[in-house]
């Protein structure tokens, strides 16, 4: 296809196409700088989207794919995501370039939306102001751009107007962010003094500044390297569906993002590790004998092999590496912060998982680079933690592959996304702990009690009477030969959990630990009773996760917080009034109650006995007291 070039051009080839960023306090001149570079490249714009639409309807799959397609794509991606976000990409065009720049707004929600737009582009525009030179957000974006994989940054000194178009002033702006560049590996830096609102250095020299002998800021856009579309690579290509049309036909569709695909090629499906060959490539034009990263095609495989969504077809004799730990970089997009010990969902490609932090390293001063001792990361802190997976994935560091190695977690109880992730490497001993397998299993020790495995959680406010019940149903239980095991809060606190206090973080902690080890006495073949404050929906669900339907029963002990307070029995309410106990669950410190517990129990309108016998009733009903 041919698409005439205005007279004296020459018609941008397919894949001249540069990512950018910009970024910049509200006030630096952002928009302003966007404007003007839009404004002047404006002439080309209305003809060059033309052009574009007549070359998607003839050439959607070719090698290099359209850029604009590129730009849908993008939007796609993070909203696949779920990625609520606030950054407009715009589109551009030079005769010797493409463009799309991810404007960020400049607010609250800012380091998000840079998140977002910097994961995909490949170079930075740092906005500073010459009166105010390099300030801690300048280094805050540059560090986050370098982490988030941008390789070259431009730095737009702004208002030079304001500063009589000073030299030396631009001169020392630039060594200072040099400076901070070399420490966080940012080497390719070109500095330029403009002037946005009136244009001087944008798309023309600077008649003003006649000192700056390089080139105006849109040139170096034109000529500033486009990265490597990693053709060479070998073969990754996520799963995003499995196109199932009829029953002979079974495709595998997604984005290829490293590599290239030929029909025959020895392939592999990560993360199970079975073996076939490309059959052949579908794109929306037919069938092809060669795909490209980024094409998006649909292969079919020579043999039937199990493929889903959320797996990884790579080159056989090159594959990616699978694994269930990592450590990771974070940073945290939410006012809820980050609990070492909470279980959060990691959405990496096509494929979620659930990834628990432990533990986290430190934070990180974005300002000073300093490594800081953490227990929590804050909204917009970045740090650096090991992540558990329940399955292992496949994947590669980020730093080879942003789309195999970048992910976001996901809150699951809101399913809103609160942090951003990349994946440093995998820890060694996620390939050499392996789970043994025994001979002696939970069925066998369940039969021999004559029961079924279970474990009955109490959840509900200090003084609500979880510990009394507890006590009552595991002696009715004993009474008939039961064989029961009561895990209490106070008690596990003298223990095992001693070196636990009641911040939010410690409480997940404490609950992960009791969790645990109500697993391992289920698969001894106990009935196990938990009795813990557990405030959080979170956690409860976390426990929930580690049994099998039927295995895990929540009790609402339900009593309400003045009752609670009224009784008073280990006069706690009282000193955390006089404030002489922090934290404290109902006082100054939340309790979330069940949505959905199996039993709820009214202290109010049942005494203990009562509710004991409802209890033991309820685990009769439920089979519990026979054999499996
Ligand atoms: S949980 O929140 O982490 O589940 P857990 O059940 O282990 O709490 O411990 C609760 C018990 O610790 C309470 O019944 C009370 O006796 C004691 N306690 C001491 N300080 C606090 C506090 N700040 N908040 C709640 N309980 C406390």
């Amino acid at each position: 296809m041919e698409v005439a070039p205005r007279p004296g051009e020459t018609a941008p080839a397919l894949q001249q196409t540069l990512r950018f960023l910009t970024c910049g306090s509200v006030d630096d001149g952002k928009s302003t700088l966007i404007g003007r570079l839009l404004y002047e490249a404006n002439t080309l714009l209305e003809d060059q989207l033309a052009t574009l639409e007549r070359e998607s309807r003839r050439l959607g799959s070719r090698a290099g794919e359209l850029d604009f397609a590129l730009l849908v794509d993008g939007l796609e991606a993070e909203r696949e995501q779920g990625i609520t976000i606030d950054v407009a990409y715009r589109f551009f065009a030079t005769p010797r370039r493409r463009f799309i720049v991810a404007d960020t707004p400049g607010h609250e929600q800012y380091t998000r939306n840079m998140v977002t737009g910097a994961s995909t582009a490949d170079l930075a525009v740092i906005l500073v102001d010459a009166r105010k030179g390099v300030l801690t957000q300048t280094r805050r974006h540059a560090y986050l751009a370098r982490l988030l994989g941008i390789g070259a940054a431009v730095l737009a000194v702004n208002k030079m107007d304001l500063v009589g178009f000073s030299r030396a002033t631009f001169e020392r702006i630039r060594a200072d962010f040099a400076a901070f560049g070399a420490r966080i590996g940012l080497a390719d830096i070109s500095a330029i003094p403009v002037v946005a609102t009136e244009g001087d250095n944008v798309c023309q020299r600077s008649a003003r500044m006649s000192w700056y002998e390089g080139p105006p800021l849109l040139r170096l856009l034109e000529d500033a390297p486009l990265p490597d579309v990693a053709a060479a690579a070998p073969l990754r290509l996520p799963v995003q569906w499995v196109n199932r049309p009829h029953a002979d036909f079974r495709g595998f569709a997604g984005q290829i993002a490293r590599g290239t695909a030929r029909p025959g090629d020895a392939v592999r499906i990560l993360p199970g590790g079975r073996e076939s060959r490309i059959a052949r490539i579908l794109g929306p034009d037919g069938e092809l004998d060669l795909a490209v990263a980024p094409q998006s095609v649909t292969l079919t495989l020579a043999s039937e092999v199990d493929v889903g969504r959320g797996d990884l077809i790579v080159a056989a004799e090159s594959p990616a590496q699978v694994a269930s730990q990592f450590e990771a970089t974070l940073v945290w997009l939410h006012e809820e912060p980050l609990l070492q010990g909470r279980t959060y969902l990691m959405k990496l490609g096509t494929r979620t998982v659930a990834a628990t932090v432990a533990p986290l390293k430190h934070k990180i001063n974005v300002n000073t680079l300093e490594q800081l001792p953490a227990e929590r990361l804050e909204l917009n802190d970045v740090g650096v933690c090991e992540l558990e997976l329940d399955r292992a994935i496949a994947f590669e560091p980020y730093a080879v592959s942003r789309a195999l190695g970048g992910f976001i977690l996901i809150d699951r109880l809101s399913n809103g996304t609160v942090g951003a992730g990349l994946i440093n490497f995998a820890l060694r001993r996620s390939e050499n702990v392996h789970w043994q397998a025994l001979d002696v299993d939970r069925q066998l020790r369940a039969r021999q009690k004559g029961q079924r495995a279970c474990v009955l959680w109490l959840t509900g406010l200090s003084g609500a009477g979880k510990s009394t019940i507890a006590n009552l149903v595991e002696k009715a239980l004993a009474a008939q030969g039961r064989h029961t095991y009561l895990l209490d809060g106070d008690n596990v606190r003298h223990g095992l959990n001693k070196d636990l206090g009641f911040t939010a973080q410690d409480r997940v902690e404490n609950i992960r630990r009791i969790a645990e080890v109500s697993r391992l006495m289920v698969d001894a073949g106990l009935i196990v009773l938990v009795s813990f404050i557990s405030p959080f929906r979170s956690e409860r669900r976390m426990a929930r996760a580690l049994f099998a339907p039927g295995e895990f029963f929540e009790v609402f002990v339900d009593t309400p917080l003045a009752e609670a307070e009224r009784r008073d029995v280990k006069g706690l309410y009282r000193k955390a009034r006089r404030g002489e106990l922090k934290n404290f669950t109902g006082i100054d410190s939340p309790y979330e109650a069940p949505e959905a517990a199996e039993m709820r129990i009214d202290t109010t309108q049942l005494s203990a006995a009562a509710a004991a016998q409802q209890i033991v009733a309820f685990l009769e009903a439920h089979k519990v007291t026979l054999p499996p």
